[in-house]
């Protein structure tokens, strides 16, 4: 873990983070600085930016359909190099707190990625610590070190931007003083992350958005609204959800909501962001597809295996990042196999009708229908599901008495939630404009 040096990033961080809600205002400096540096191709060789993984119109997410019909994992800049991940949304990431084990709720909560292991502790924000990553990870953008990635700034066209931002000379750093190439570094990930707060990339412009603001300004109750608890009539007067739509959020409502929030504001009173930022293992099985299986045989450049176990590796998610912390490590088995519980919004999204998606940390499942299937049938034995990844800590009740993989949905209320969750794409507003 590297230790904070510079407390101020950590002050000007809270600044600059904190998001900013509409979608109209023009960008700050700082979130152009982001974005710039969000969508350049700062790799090795010279072919991929973070956009090549988390494409704004497929909801910030990997766009090659290729891939997503398959292995779902994206390939590095060295091209026979996988990781063992599919990529996640990067909107709505910023909302996430730091890491931390909730001693109320006795579980964990917060973090970046799938098994929260980019926490927050770095630089006052875990998406934040997770831009400092892909840079120098040799199955993603593959740079050599922190100062190969500072020089291929200052030589861009964008680097006057970065003076604007952070001071004259703020690019500079002496090679032999560790702290300050760090400190230039950690520029770089405040800057990417000021961006992925910003209202371009957190736009909460979805037709759920349409609703929900048009039922709050009617008064109504937002634990009612976001559970569809109650008449049509009343909770949604400018009537922006259709029936199926509005069937899909009652059921949504009572079988999805305990973890995928969407009765509760997310922090500072913005819309519901449909996670908790909790974890679990809903028991979702292995993609017999994903690339990282044969990564024994693909080598990172010390000359070891990227995936030295091959077949028979088995991705533990949260438990295997509490193993890597003393102070976690005791609860790391009763965590086994349970990963971060991803935001919903912009689900559906995609540059176009019938372009693949993927769905789950590997990628297994390949439509919306697919996944809600799986929550209603996972425990119907005749089913015939593959078994979960992990079987430990499989999540078995969802509420009092209502059972999970077992929810007797009919197949219309199957598709009433599936048609619930395409109201989350963001760009509803934009596109009602034009009209
Ligand atoms: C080669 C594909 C690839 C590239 C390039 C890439 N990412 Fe990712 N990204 C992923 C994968 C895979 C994960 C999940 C990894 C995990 O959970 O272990 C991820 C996770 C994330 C998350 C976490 C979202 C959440 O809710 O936890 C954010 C934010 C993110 N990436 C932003 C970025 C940024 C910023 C860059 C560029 C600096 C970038 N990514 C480059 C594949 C990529
Ligand atoms: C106990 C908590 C919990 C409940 C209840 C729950 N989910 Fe999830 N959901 C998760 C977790 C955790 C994941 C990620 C699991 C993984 O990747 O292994 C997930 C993943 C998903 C995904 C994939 C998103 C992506 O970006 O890959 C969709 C879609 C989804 N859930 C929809 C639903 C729906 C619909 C319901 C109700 C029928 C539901 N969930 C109920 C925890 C839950």
């Amino acid at each position: 873990m590297r230790v904070k040096t510079l407390c101020f990033v950590g002050i000007l961080a809270i600044g600059f983070l904190f998001p900013r809600l509409g979608s109209t205002q023009d960008p700050t400096t700082i979130e152009q600085l982001g974005k710039e540096l969000f969508f350049d191709k700062i790799s090795q060789p010279s072919r991929m930016s973070c956009s090549s993984c988390h494409s704004q119109k497929m909801g910030w997410t990997g766009q090659t359909a290729g891939i997503n019909v398959h292995g779902s994992v994206f390939r590095g800049a060295r091209p026979q190099r996988f990781g063992n991940r599919k990529p996640p949304s990067a909107a709505y990431a910023t909302f996430s707190p730091i890491f931390h084990f909730d001693l109320v709720r006795r579980r964990f909560v917060g973090g970046n990625f799938w098994d929260g292991r980019a926490t927050g502790e770095v630089l006052g924000n875990p998406s934040a610590d997770q831009a400092l990553g892909p840079f120098l990870n040799q199955v993603e953008q593959n740079m050599t070190d922190m100062a190969t990635v500072i020089d291929h700034v200052a030589r861009s066209e964008y680097a006057r931007l970065f003076d604007q931002v952070w001071g004259r000379g703020s690019l500079d750093y002496d090679p032999d003083i560790p702290a300050t190439v760090e400190t230039v570094y950690d520029r770089i990930g405040l800057s990417i992350a000021t961006f992925e707060a910003s209202s371009e990339v957190n736009q909460f412009s979805s037709q759920f958005d349409a609703y929900w603001t048009s039922s709050l300004a009617a008064g109504d109750d937002p634990e009612d609204i976001g559970l569809g608890r109650g008449d049509k009539q009343v909770l949604d007067p400018q009537n922006i959800l259709n029936e199926q739509e509005f069937d899909g959020l009652i059921e949504f409502g009572k079988f999805c909501a305990r973890c995928h929030v969407s009765h509760r504001p997310g922090p500072g009173g913005v819309a519901p962001l449909f996670t908790s930022f909790g974890y679990s293992n809903i028991g979702v099985p292995k993609n017999p597809d994903n690339p990282f299986y044969d990564m024994d045989l693909v080598f990172l450049d010390d000359g070891t295996p990227i995936n030295p176990l091959g077949d028979a590796y088995i991705d533990y998610g949260l438990g295997d990042f509490l193993r890597t912390r003393v102070e976690w490590e005791a609860m790391a088995f009763e965590n086994d196999g349970k990963f971060k519980i991803p935001t919903l919004r912009n689900v559906d999204r995609r540059i176009g009708k019938g372009v693949p998606k993927a769905y789950m940390h590997n990628g297994v499942f390949k439509s919306l229908k697919e996944v809600v299937q799986f929550y209603n049938s996972r425990d119907v034995p005749q089913e015939g599901w593959a078994p979960p990844e992990v079987d430990r800590n499989v999540s078995r009740a969802v509420l009092a008495g209502v059972p999970m993989g077992n929810l007797e949905l009919s197949e219309e209320q199957e598709d009433a939630i599936v048609a619930f969750m395409k109201t989350l794409s963001d760009g509803y507003q934009i596109r009602n404009n034009r009209r």
